[in-house]
């Protein structure tokens, strides 16, 4: 018996010592080469994936600051390997408490233009300094002075802005000028500053020393939160003390899906990444979109798409205040109902499906990044300020631009938001609640590969991961995922957009044909940042988006 015995303990400990065993090397793909290189210098440290998300998130802030920042939030899902836990950290913007539905309307009930998008009162209170503290204490290995000082550098030291800040900062000029502070930081002389730009962000870095010494309380409680506040108010915001203080990381668990043998891990409600995600593939399931002509896979891939944006808009939002029936909308037997109303020779208006409102869809704003640790552990982050330079309102003193997310709600129901999303009740706006999200941090695996991956571009956000899925269910590599062409159907405005390139000619003559409406953006969007290792063989790869300029290493 124990010669038995002794071979099978032997090969148990093979079998838990190859599966807990990471990759030969460290993979990270952000949105900038400089924060790509601080997750590497924080992993050379000793830091593991989650010191290394913490050093990525506090560098994009800053070199990055029309994408995310200490004023915004996001979500990190994170995979630990010591103990296979998966977890989605929801950093996501809350509600002030004296915020109310009818907020942004004028008396007949009209939004009135701007309001949720530019100035103070168009600012939720942020979480991303709440997510730092709490993945540096939960998770990290380093204090938040090693992690944070990569960003305290590139803050205090300057670096030179290229051609995506500037034209960022174009689109965002005019909100920017109108806070004195903003204006003083990321304009030059009041207006855009042209190609190489020296930004020097002096009151962040102190910010961010703050932070790294104090950690949460460093930005919530105190001197600073006051004069956050009574600049917000001032501005005509409606913040007050204790929405600071109540501000709360929270962990939830992430919405897992299958696909084709692939294993789905992605962001669940307040972010409706996850869900849209799951419904859409399940439709997908059932197709053979590898072998189908490429203009029927296209047709079904927006059919399914129209479907289960359909159902983001009619019942998604944040989930401690509207129960929404999630095991439903993710369940196969429901994508076999919508499945059987899908003709393959016809587009289906989505009028036929449920009311029209008269949206445009703009917008291209946040960031990613993905990063795998030499043991294993693995974080996607997708971290938001809304539209380009969130709300353009800096509180003097804190070189914090805040975001704009309260137009992430439902605004006024039934009206197209700033990306052209027709929000519902379920996400309507609610004193301390979550706006609904589409960021889409997302892990796949298969018994061979695991992918990290994300990318900005609002509510196209999921559209992106989910070609990109269907790509990595083909077998390609990351950089195929994140060059793929797009296409985005998001139910209303009733439009297939696509990039330019993202559609062959015959593809949009077939589509046309089907009854599809067309339209091509006037710019190649998103960002993706991906990851990807393969067990067997040991190899380790990462791609970022060629729209961006973005960084991807392995090492
Ligand atoms: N602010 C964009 C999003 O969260 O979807």
């Amino acid at each position: 018996m124990r010669n038995l015995l002794q071979p099978l303990v032997l090969l148990l400990w093979i079998f838990s010592a190859t599966a807990l065993a990471g990759p030969r090397q460290a993979a990270i793909a952000s949105a900038h080469p400089l924060a790509t290189q601080a997750g590497f210098e924080i992993l050379d440290q000793g830091g593991n994936a989650f010191d290394a998300a913490v050093a990525v998130s506090a560098v994009l802030a800053v070199v990055e600051p029309f994408g995310s920042g200490l004023g915004g939030g996001g979500f990190w899902l994170l995979k630990r390997v010591s103990d296979g836990k998966e977890i989605l950290l929801d950093g996501r913007e809350t509600a002030p408490w004296a915020a109310s539905s009818t907020m942004y309307l004028d008396e007949q009930g009209n939004p009135i233009p701007q309001l949720s998008l530019d100035g103070a009162k168009a600012a939720a209170i942020p979480g991303l300094p709440a997510a730092l503290a709490h993945l540096a204490k939960r998770y990290g290995r380093l204090s938040l002075a090693q992690t944070l000082a990569p960003a305290i550098h590139h803050a205090e030291s300057g670096f030179e802005t290229g051609e995506r800040y500037r034209l960022a900062a174009k689109s965002r000029e005019k909100a920017l000028q109108a806070s004195p502070a903003a204006a003083e930081i990321f304009l030059d002389h009041g207006q855009t500053p042209g190609p190489g730009f020296h930004l020097l962000q002096k009151d962040l870095a102190q910010t961010l020393r703050r932070l790294a010494r104090q950690g949460h309380a460093g930005f919530y409680r105190g001197p600073f939160a006051s004069n956050l506040v009574a600049q917000v108010r001032k501005a005509g915001g409606i913040w007050t003390q204790r929405d600071l203080e109540r501000y709360r990381v929270l962990e939830r668990e992430p919405l897992r899906g299958e696909y084709q043998g692939i294993r789905i891990v992605s962001a669940p409600p307040p972010s409706s990444g996850g869900v849209v995600l799951a419904e859409a593939l399940n439709i997908l399931s059932a197709y053979d979109l590898e072998h189908d002509d490429p203009v029927t896979a296209k047709h079904l891939i927006i059919e399914a798409e129209r479907r289960a944006y359909r159902d983001r808009d009619l019942y998604l939002g944040d989930p401690a205040f509207v129960e929404m029936p999630i095991r439903r909308l993710t369940s196969p037997d429901y994508a076999a109902g919508l499945r059987v109303a899908i003709r393959p020779d016809r587009a289906l208006p989505s009028e036929n499906l449920s009311d029209v409102g008269n949206p445009s869809s703009q917008g291209d704003h946040t960031t990613h990044f993905s990063i795998i640790d030499r043991q294993g552990n693995q974080v996607a982050a997708t971290l938001s300020i809304n539209q380009r330079f969130g709300s353009g309102f800096v509180a003097a003193g804190s070189g914090v631009l805040l975001n704009d997310e309260m137009d992430d709600f439902a605004v006024s129901p039934g009206k197209p938001n700033a990306y052209g999303l027709v929000g519902g009740d379920a996400n309507r706006i609610e004193p301390g609640k979550r706006m609904l999200s589409s960021m889409s941090p997302t892990f796949l695996e298969t018994e061979d590969r695991i992918a990290i991956l994300g990318t900005p571009g609002g509510s196209r956000i999921i559209s992106m991961v989910l070609l990109a899925i269907l790509d990595f269910a083909q077998n390609h590599d990351p950089q195929s995922w994140v060059s793929t062409g797009r296409f985005h159907h998001q139910y209303l405005p009733d439009v297939v957009e696509y990039e330019p390139g993202g559609l062959s000619p015959e593809e949009i003559k077939g589509l046309e044909k089907l009854g599809h409406k067309l339209k091509e953006t006037s710019y190649r969007y998103g960002d993706m940042q991906a990851v990807l290792w393969e067990k067997q063989g040991d190899t380790v790869g990462a791609a970022s988006d060629p729209r961006g300029e973005g960084a991807a290493s392995v090492r």
